[in-house]
């Protein structure tokens, strides 16, 4: 899995300050944090998968991806806000959210089920930044997000080759089993994680409190979906768990998961946090 780009691929030439959306740099303040912390996601899996010299080797190239990632969104960010201190913001960061590092066996109980999080994480990247592709007005981030949302579907077909040799082991894991570990997934996404990013990501004004800065990122990112990015990233997620998306359920699931993105955005525009 070579890199499909480089930093200095970047046209910073396009770059136009005046097509920057200040909310929209919050939530990808936020995003690079993430992104940049794929060290610790490395060692983490290279411990829950030790005795597989395949997963592990795949996992560094991840890793030196996922770092791109963290690297070219905060290079925008700075570019778009000269105050912005990506290493601060990471160390403030690190210092408030790691990962169990020294595990030695997946928190999802099993290795099966730690590959369907991570199909489901990039599910939710590889959406994501479509969606924000598709969203700003700004050159240089939308070919940012452009090539990041392409190495997020590879990613998540990386994981998904896993997934499927392991599932073909025994102690493979039902497509029932797999769907709950998969929308357990999902819901974290209102977590420590992205919550204490957004937080050091923009200055760390007033105390952390998870739920108002975890509602502070969701009210900048989840505006930004519209309904084929829910779909394709429902899509794949469903296919990991082996149902057909274009099946009746799956059908169902993912207007399920468009309504319950539209109610949670009323709420957050009712909810009076910052
Ligand atoms: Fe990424
Ligand atoms: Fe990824």
């Amino acid at each position: 899995m070579a890199a499909h780009w480089h930093l200095d691929d970047i046209p910073w030439a396009t770059f136009d300050a005046g097509k920057v959306d200040p909310e929209l740099l919050r939530a990808v303040k936020a995003a690079a944090l993430v992104e940049h912390n794929a060290d610790d996601y490395v060692t983490y899996l290279s411990n829950v998968f030790a005795d597989d010299p395949d997963f592990r080797a795949a996992a560094r190239q991840w890793g030196v991806e996922e770092r791109q990632h963290g690297a070219a969104l905060a290079a925008w960010c700075k570019r778009a806000d000269p105050a912005f201190d990506p290493d601060q913001a990471m160390a403030d960061f690190l210092a408030g959210y790691r990962l169990p590092l020294d595990a030695e066996s997946s928190v999802r109980g099993s290795r099966a089920g730690e590959l369907v999080a991570r199909c489901v994480v990039e599910c939710g990247t590889s959406s994501f930044y479509s969606a924000i592709r598709d969203h700003t007005e700004e050159p240089a981030l939308r070919w940012i997000a452009g090539k990041i949302a392409a190495d997020e579907f590879r990613h998540y077909k990386l994981f998904l080759d896993h997934l499927r040799r392991y599932q073909q082991q025994a102690g493979g894991l039902g497509r029932w089993r797999r769907l709950r570990i998969a929308l357990g997934r999902i819901n974290e996404a209102s977590d420590d994680e992205l919550a204490m990013a957004y937080w050091c990501g923009n200055g760390k004004l007033g105390a952390y409190d998870r739920d108002s800065q975890s509602q502070a990122y969701a009210r900048r990112a989840l505006g930004l979906y519209r309904f084929e990015h829910i779909q394709r990233g429902l899509a794949m997620a469903l296919k990991a768990c082996d149902f057909a998306p274009q099946g009746r359920f799956g059908q169902l699931l993912t207007r399920i998961g468009w309504w319950l993105l539209q109610q949670r955005r009323k709420s957050l525009a009712t909810s009076s946090a910052a």
